[in-house]
């Protein structure tokens, strides 16, 4: 049986949970729910770091001992992942006695091996960072972290002989180029070890500090805080003798932000190694979250507070945005504005929808039992069943090597498509014609089985709203698994048992606009959907990423046939070739007569969602610029295969 141990960095206790902790213990849930979806047996570990000078300090502030003020914050975030659907296996905390006593037995193991030397150091000292820097490493004389310049401090300390261990680290890095993930910080930390590795001050005197884990050697000193915490992922698994360090060691995996790229690059490795503990397998490090494109700070009120959003938005949606928002290793801002265009264009439009749409119209043709595959696939068919086989194989390839939003963007993909589906097959059509039934109970059965493989694939995501959508589709969450291993599509749902819609899974949240009183369109249940979310036109805005470009598909059209919307000045209603016959509607009637268009070749954003416009509907938008007064058709430069993907 396949094995995964996954850990999040355990929180320092001088703050409350925000953001940043939730995405990190997030992604991590999501991982290991994706694992033991798979079959995997896994162990999730997180946490809370305790000891050492800053929490001293703060508790010392708060006029309470340090272990009150420890179990006061320990005990929020402890609180904190539950409401989060976060299921971890462990909460660990730096001042539980196992944890302890596995400090103190690799410390003398080290000691004992003397890898571990007393000597005077004399250093710049950031008292935020709890640790010396070097010149290098401050930016403009100051701590990068803190914007601080560090104080000069002299110690008479215990040392940990790392440097010995740089040409064993370098060469593992560059044997294992999977190790450190994404690699842009695999390169950092070698680019760390270009330079000579210094040794690691690991001590602090008692005298001054006794708020940490004394030295089993020298109890006139405790242990610095960072030899103290990485240990932290083999003491809660039991190490030296625990059954479950044997079973889950071999395959550990950590999840970090760059923040704390270099104890866990760097330090960590070089510890197991001394300690004659294999290395962990990977070292997963995401990106900061940013409030205002600036750092999240307290002092700045830019705090993003998880629970509060969730209880405002749902856990569920917070889930969701927090992962699709996100491209794994890079930085990400976070803004409300686009938490609730997320909310109301993906989850709310997008999955609600389609799931509404399919439960309704097998309530209304039958009776909501699940109709049999009564006819062969289509064309029209088969596509869809390429998307759906295509979300599972980018679910199943994606998720483990960290690519979250690319793993969402297939599935919905795959949403989307069913729902143009839909309105291109009208099924309330075919409900018209007794004859074509069979047509029908395919149609209907092949979105009822799109939706239960969505269900099935949004469940690490949104735990809670993927048992939704698979009760009330009347199958057992292992059932509607089944065949997920093989990139399967069909099976799971079993005929003749009866769906139920239930309450929409995703409300719309209200915008600034519709409070405004703007009016909105609201679509009936088998409507094709109008447009939402369209943002303001902004030359300034934010830059976006190559992937989100790439959701775009803009394919070169041939426009067929041209006539002008009775009784408007500006529509003209075309029917474009772009490999299929598109009707488009198009705001270019007064610069272009309808004879002026046939023939042209244009550029068309085929994925846009399906708007109706003074009454006719509209699957697509042709691309102009704006010239002064005049509207000029974006073509391209020589004659073109209509359907030719634009890059
Ligand atoms: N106690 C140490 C870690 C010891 S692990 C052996 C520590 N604690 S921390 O409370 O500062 O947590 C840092 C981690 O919190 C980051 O690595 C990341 O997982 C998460 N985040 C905190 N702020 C963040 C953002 N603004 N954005 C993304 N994640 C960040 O360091």
């Amino acid at each position: 049986m396949n094995r995964f141990y996954i850990t999040t960095p355990i929180y320092y206790v001088n703050a409350e949970p925000h953001i940043g902790h939730a995405y990190t213990t997030i992604v991590a849930d999501v991982l290991n729910r994706f694992h033991k979806m798979m079959g995997s047996r896994t162990f999730f570990l997180t946490g809370t770091d305790e000891h050492g000078d800053k929490i001293a300090q703060a508790a010392r502030a708060s006029g309470i001992s340090p272990k009150t003020y420890a179990d006061r914050i320990s005990g929020l975030f402890r609180q904190t992942w539950p409401k989060l659907s976060v299921e971890n296996d462990k909460f660990i905390r730096t001042t539980d006695a196992e944890h302890i006593k596995t400090v103190q037995y690799v410390l003398q193991k080290v000691y004992d091996s003397g890898e571990i030397y007393f000597s005077t150091y004399k250093g710049l000292y950031c008292v935020g960072c709890e640790r010396f820097y070097t010149e290098r490493e401050l930016v403009d004389g100051k701590c990068p972290d803190h914007d601080k310049p560090p104080v000069e401090r002299e110690e008479a300390n215990y040392f940990f002989r790392m440097s010995k261990y740089q040409d064993w680290l370098i060469e593992h890095l560059e044997s294992n180029p999977e190790c450190i993930r994404p690699e842009r910080y695999r390169n950092e930390v070698l680019a760390f070890l270009r330079d000579p590795l210094e040794d690691l001050c690991i001590s602090r005197p008692a005298e001054r500090l006794d708020w940490g884990i004394p030295l089993p050697f020298d109890s006139n000193y405790v242990t610095y805080v960072w030899f103290d915490a990485l240990l932290n992922y083999v003491s809660a698994l039991g190490y030296p003798d625990g059954e479950l360090y044997r079973e889950f060691w071999p395959v550990a995996q950590h999840l970090i932000a760059k923040d704390i790229l270099k104890p866990h690059g760097i330090y960590w490795p070089a510890m197991l190694k001394a300690a004659g503990i294999p290395m962990y397998r990977h070292l997963n490090v995401h990106g900061y979250w940013k409030s205002d494109e600036g750092k999240m700070s307290k002092s700045h009120g830019t705090v993003v507070r998880p629970l509060e959003l969730a209880s405002v938005y749902g856990t569920e949606a917070f889930r969701y945005f927090l992962l699709r928002e996100m491209v794994f290793g890079l930085d990400a801002n976070f803004s409300k504005e686009a938490l609730v265009s997320r909310i109301n264009a993906d989850l709310a439009n997008d999955l609600g929808n389609l799931f509404s749409r399919t439960l309704a119209m097998t309530e209304r043709y039958f009776e909501g039992e699940i109709p049999p595959f009564a006819s062969e696939p289509d064309a029209m068919d088969r596509e869809l069943l390429g998307k759906v086989e295509n979300a599972i194989s980018q679910f199943r390839e994606e998720i483990p090597a960290l690519g979250f939003h690319k793993a969402l963007m297939a599935i919905w993909e795959c949403i989307g498509a069913a729902n143009r589906y839909i309105d291109h097959v009208a099924p309330w059509n075919l409900a018209k014609d007794a004859g074509l039934l069979p047509r029908l109970q395919t149609v209907m059965r092949t979105l009822l089985e799109v939706n239960r493989t969505v269900g099935v694939l949004i469940s690490p995501f949104m735990p809670e709203t993927s048992s939704k959508m698979l009760e009330r589709l009347g199958v057992e969450k292992q059932a509607a698994e089944s065949g997920l291993a093989e990139n399967r599509f069909r099976g799971g749902l079993v005929e003749g048992t009866k769906v139920f819609k239930g309450e929409s899974l995703f409300p719309r949240v209200e915008t600034e606009d519709k409070k405004a009183g703007k009016k909105q369109e609201k679509p009936g249940p088998d409507a094709p959907k109008a447009e939402i979310g369209k943002k303001p036109e902004d030359t300034n805005a934010s830059p976006i990423d190559i992937d989100l470009f790439r959701q775009v598909d803009l394919r070169i059209g041939l426009i067929t046939k041209a006539e002008k919307v009775p009784k408007s000045e500006k529509l003209v209603k075309l029917i474009v070739d772009i490999g299929e016959q598109r009707q488009i509607v198009a705001g270019i009637a007064k610069t272009y007569s309808p004879e002026d268009l046939v023939g042209k070749q244009v550029v068309v954003v085929a994925n846009l969602k399906p708007a109706k416009l003074m009454g006719i509907e509209s699957r697509g938008m042709i691309l102009a610029v704006r010239d002064g007064s005049d509207l000029k058709l974006i073509v391209p430069e020589a004659k073109t295969t209509p359907g030719g993907k634009i890059s």
